[in-house]
């Protein structure tokens, strides 16, 4: 049995996290939701590190709070009640890793969705935020009208970054149809040479 699958662009993004985080490490979840996620960037940044959570949505701080309080994690955890584009304002760098899981909160309100615009604004935050070595990952969902809008504006961000400064991955699931998800990874290698 392989210990490595295919199997979703969260699942990318959740490997992701667990080759790059190291116990001291900040981390942003830009889209907090229902907290998987930040419960599992809590575990991975352990007693000396600290998770910086955004999300628009009071329900999702509800539900992220009591699932960090059910596992013992609130004080690793710093919950904003903001849109992910205004992290430059409270999260102090440096940060090890920035997770967007965009599109809107499961089993909530599907007219609370990420945007095109904001999206792009918090990603260039999230690059500034960054040590070298860190990474950014973005999961997009082009299920719906403004998750084409939005995948396709990531992926033209993505492209026109420097290579001599990051390294750009895009990972699709090709034979998905036309909605399937997709997952980006960018790493900050620093400034090399000109
Ligand atoms: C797919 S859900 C995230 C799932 C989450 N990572 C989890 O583990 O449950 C996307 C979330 O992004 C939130 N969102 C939408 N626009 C946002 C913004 N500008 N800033 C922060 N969060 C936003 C939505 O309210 C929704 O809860």
């Amino acid at each position: 049995m392989n210990d490595f699958h295919l199997r979703s662009a969260r699942y990318l993004a959740e490997q992701l996290c667990l080759h790059v985080l190291r116990p001291g490490d900040s981390a942003v979840d830009a889209t907090m939701g229902n907290g998987h996620d930040t419960l599992r960037l809590c575990r991975l940044v352990g007693d000396e590190g600290k998770v910086y959570a955004f999300d628009l949505q009071i329900a999702a701080l509800d539900s992220t709070r009591e699932r960090l309080r059910l596992n013992g994690m609130e004080d690793r955890a710093q919950l904003y009640h903001m849109g992910h584009e205004h992290m430059l304002d409270v999260v102090p760098p440096p940060v090890r890793l920035v997770l967007f899981n965009l599109g809107w909160l499961p089993g909530g309100d599907k007219g609370v969705t990420t945007r095109t615009e904001t999206t792009i604004n918090a990603l260039q935050e999230a690059l500034s935020l960054l040590q070298t070595g860190g990474m950014v990952s973005v999961c997009a969902y082009p299920g719906h009208e403004e998750g084409v809008r939005e995948q396709s504006a990531v992926l033209h961000f993505a492209q026109s970054l420097p290579s001599s400064q990051f390294t750009v991955l895009w990972h699709q699931f090709i034979n998905g149809g036309a909605g399937a998800p997709a997952c980006l990874m960018i790493e900050k290698i620093g400034c090399q040479g000109k």
